[in-house]
This record gives structure tokens, C-alpha cells and sequence, in this order.
């Protein structure tokens, strides 16, 4: 799907070709869970390897139960057979009512994952049904689509979580086998566009020109300063640099709280980086191309464990790591704002490609691969108006301590990457695909 094909299901009734697209497209977004689930065995898919992260079977249950709360529930006379899940499967909607603990949604081994593959396919069965029956109205249809953009959202948190789960296991699990990828040469100095000081219009429109997430509106007027904005994202090989002139151990690069999380983790690489000593490597290492060598940094991937890439953006890095490495460099993270206006017209790319699920080497004036931080705080635009009912806790509730990041990553499925989209999350995470691009 595209940016702008969003809102075509019609008034009240979906009947003939228009009820055929919003099945289509409704059915599109599940499939791909189902294809990034079938990768994972029932074992996999239970476990919670910390609270942030959520077992896969869970991600799957809640996105169906996503449906079922706010699409289904809709319907005149509809009851849910399995009430109990609502319980297991709501994640924060207070709204709705109480719910398992996030800690402890590893701890759910019943239903089965056969069983939570049942409730997908019961679901699905009842929204087609009642989409080609038109029985679906239009708050109905908006809190579909808002479900197929939420689903989108889990994927991509699916894969995350998977992720982190197989880096704990010793045998660095693979996900997707991946053949070795030609060499590419690290890109050398970045450019710099340039943005004219001036009044700029940043956020989504109405969503009635093309689906956007609340937080995304209303769209309105800023400020932009004079200033400049690098047109590739940060490389590992840059990020080598940084490491080489001791930037992990130089407190005066650092916020408090940075330097705080540097002596609590013991950081000294981007998540998932490991300095190879001869002992220990896994099988999955060096399945690159040439064997990690004494010295070497690896980095776990959804491949399993290979040498780390110069030419693609460093990935796994915190807030406090990337605005660290920014200050280093003499330079700073561009705004939210500056971001959105710089990257205007830039191409998207390096969306989830399934059978790689891994950044490609950075280019010039794209976006894609890598999530980027920036310097703004995760805050609502000025007159932001929440969903209405308990989808209002879907974005405005999280509004405080957390920075936003813009673009997308190699985890993000095809068509969810769009200019204004605020991705959010803490100053110390980075489980998420994260990286940066400078401004100055
Ligand atoms: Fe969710």
C-alpha cells in the first residue's frame, strides 16, 4: 500500500468492488505476519527475553485482538467466544480493562500457538464476512485501517523481538538465511544540505488525504533556522572512527544520563556488537563472506552472527549514543522539523525485504534502513486531537520523556515509511533498528 490509497472503503456500506479492496488490503497486512511468524517454531515464538520486548505468539494474539476489540465489537449483537483474551491480549488500553502484566506476557503457554493461529483465522473469518456484508461503518472502517497500520507496527516489533531473543541464545539462531553481500565501499565524506532559515509547514493533513497516525497531526506552521543537514546517515564505518578515538570512555562527550547508562551496560559498541577474540565465535559468524578475525566486531543479525559492514549505517545505537557521537563530531541531531523539511522529496527505500531483513549500505539522500534520532522531544503538535474512544490511548498517552525518531528501518514493512510519521521511544533503548544523520 501507498501513502494516499487509504481511504477509499466508503460510507456505511462496503459493498461490490470497494468491500473486495479493504478485504485485499486487510488480508494483505495479516499474511505478512503469518509469513514473518512461519520462520518461527512454537518455542520461539513463547518467549519474553525482557519487558520492552513481547513473545511472537503475543504480538500475533494482540494484533488479532486489536480487530476483534475494535472492529468486531462494533457489530451489533457481537460477542467474543474466548472473553478471556481480552484479558491475555490487551496491551495499555485502560479503556478496555484489565490485562496480563507486560512482564509477564511470556509466561502465557495457553492458549497454544496452534490455538492463537485458530484466533487469527477466526477473526479474519468475521471481518471478512462482515466487510462483504457491509456491516462495517465508517468508525468501523477508520479503526480497521488504524488496525492494519498497528499491525504493520508489530511486525516490525516482531522482528525486533525476535531479534533480541536469539542474540541470548549461545548457537546465534539464524531467522532468514541470507547469502553474503557483495563488498561495498564505505561512502566517504557526506554532504550537507543545506536549509534556509523560514516558516515551513510539517505534519500530516487530514487523514481524508491519506492515512497518518494522530501524533502526526494537525499539520501547522514552524520555525527552521538556518542550518545543514547531511544527506547519508551515519556508517559504521564512521561510527569506528568514533570508537577508535576512545568515544565510548570520554565523558565529556556525553549527557548525564548517557554517561550514566555507558557505566550501568557497560556500552563500548552499538547493540549486538561484539569484538571477536578467537574464543567463543559462533557457527553463523563470518556466513558473510571472510571469518571474523581476533579483533574483529561482529554483530548479531537476523542471519546470525556476522563481521560488521563500513558502508551501512550504524544501527542499534541509543539516543544517548548518537547525540555522543554528534557532539564528538563536532556537529549535532538535526530537529524533527529540520529532518522532515530536509528529507522532503527524498526517496524511501530499504523497507523490509522479508528474505533479508537487514539494512543495505547507506546512499545519498534516501531514507529507509535505519530509524533516525533526532533532537526533538516526543510531544504533541499544537492542537493535537487525540483518536476518539480508547483508540485515544493508541499515541497521546506515551507523550512524555521519549524522543522521536524519523524515516523507517529495514524491519519496517513496505508502504508504512512516509515523511511525517513520529516513531518514539526511551533515551536508552536500543533494540529498535536505530541510527542517525548529523545536522549542524
Ligand atoms: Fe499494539
Amino acid at each position: 500500500m501507498t501513502v494516499g490509497d487509504v481511504t477509499t472503503e466508503g460510507p456505511q456500506t462496503v459493498p461490490g468492488r470497494s468491500a473486495g479492496a479493504a478485504v485485499e488490503k486487510y488480508l494483505h497486512v495479516r499474511r505478512l505476519t503469518d509469513l514473518l511468524a512461519s520462520r518461527l517454531s512454537a518455542e520461539d515464538q513463547v518467549p519474553q527475553s525482557m519487558t520492552a520486548a513481547s513473545p511472537a505468539a503475543w504480538h500475533r494474539a494482540h494484533t488479532t485482538w486489536f480487530f476483534e476489540e475494535f472492529v468486531l465489537g462494533r457489530l451489533p449483537g457481537y460477542s467474543s467466544p474466548e472473553p478471556v483474551f481480552r484479558f491475555l491480549f490487551n496491551s495499555y488500553y485502560e479503556a478496555v480493562g484489565p490485562r496480563q502484566p507486560r512482564p509477564q506476557r511470556g509466561l502465557i503457554t495457553r492458549p497454544s500457538v496452534a490455538e492463537i493461529g485458530d484466533f487469527r483465522a477466526r477473526v479474519d473469518d468475521a471481518v471478512v464476512a462482515a466487510l462483504e456484508a457491509g456491516r462495517v461503518d465508517d468508525r468501523g472502517l477508520e479503526l480497521l485501517e488504524l488496525g492494519r497500520h498497528h499491525e504493520q507496527q508489530h511486525q516490525e516489533l516482531m522482528l525486533m523481538d525476535a531479534k533480541h531473543l536469539f542474540s541470548h541464545n549461545p548457537t546465534d539462531p539464524v531467522y532468514v538465511h541470507r547469502s553474503a553481500d557483495p563488498v561495498a565501499a564505505a561512502p566517504g565524506e557526506t554532504d550537507w544540505l543545506v536549509v534556509v532559515e523560514g516558516v515551513a509547514q510539517v505534519g500530516a493533513l487530514d487523514p481524508a488525504d491519506g492515512f497518518s497516525y494522530d501524533n502526526e497531526r494537525p499539520r501547522h506552521r514552524v520555525w527552521i533556522p538556518d542550518g545543514q543537514v547531511a544527506t547519508r546517515q551515519v556508517t559504521v564505518a564512521d561510527w569506528k572512527e568514533f570508537m577508535a578515538d576512545g568515544g565510548y570512555a570520554r565523558p565529556e562527550l556525553w549527557l548525564s544520563d548517557g554517561w550514566a547508562a555507558v557505566q550501568d551496560e557497560g556500552w563500548d559498541a552499538p547493540g549486538y556488537w561484539r569484538r571477536e577474540d578467537g574464543v567463543g565465535v559462533s557457527a553463523s559468524a563470518g556466513t558473510a563472506g571472510a571469518p571474523a578475525a581476533d579483533g574483529e566486531w561482529t554483530t548479531f543479525t537476523l542471519s546470525g552472527r556476522r563481521p560488521v559492514v563500513d558502508a551501512e549505517p550504524v544501527c542499534h545505537v541509543s539516543f544517548y549514543e548518537a547525540d555522543a557521537y554528534a557532539r564528538w563530531a563536532g556537529a549535532r541531531l538535526p530537529t524533527e522539523f529540520e529532518w522532515e523539511v530536509a528529507t522532503a522529496g527524498w526517496e524511501i527505500r530499504d523497507e523490509l525485504d522479508p528474505d533479508r531483513c537487514h539494512p543495505q549500505p547507506a546512499t545519498d539522500r534516501t531514507i529507509g534502513g535505519v530509524w533516525e534520532w533526532t533532537a526533538s522531544a516526543y510531544l504533541p503538535y499544537p492542537g493535537f486531537v487525540t483518536e476518539e474512544g480508547a483508540a485515544g490511548e493508541y499515541n497521546g498517552k506515551f507523550m512524555s520523556d521519549q524522543h522521536v525518531l524519523r524515516g523507517g528501518s529495514a524491519l519496517t514493512p513496505a508502504g508504512h515509511t512516509r515523511p511525517t510519521y513520529r516513531n518514539f521511544f526511551p533515551a536508552s533503548s536500543r533494540w529498535a533498528a536505530t541510527g542517525l544523520r548529523l545536522a549542524r
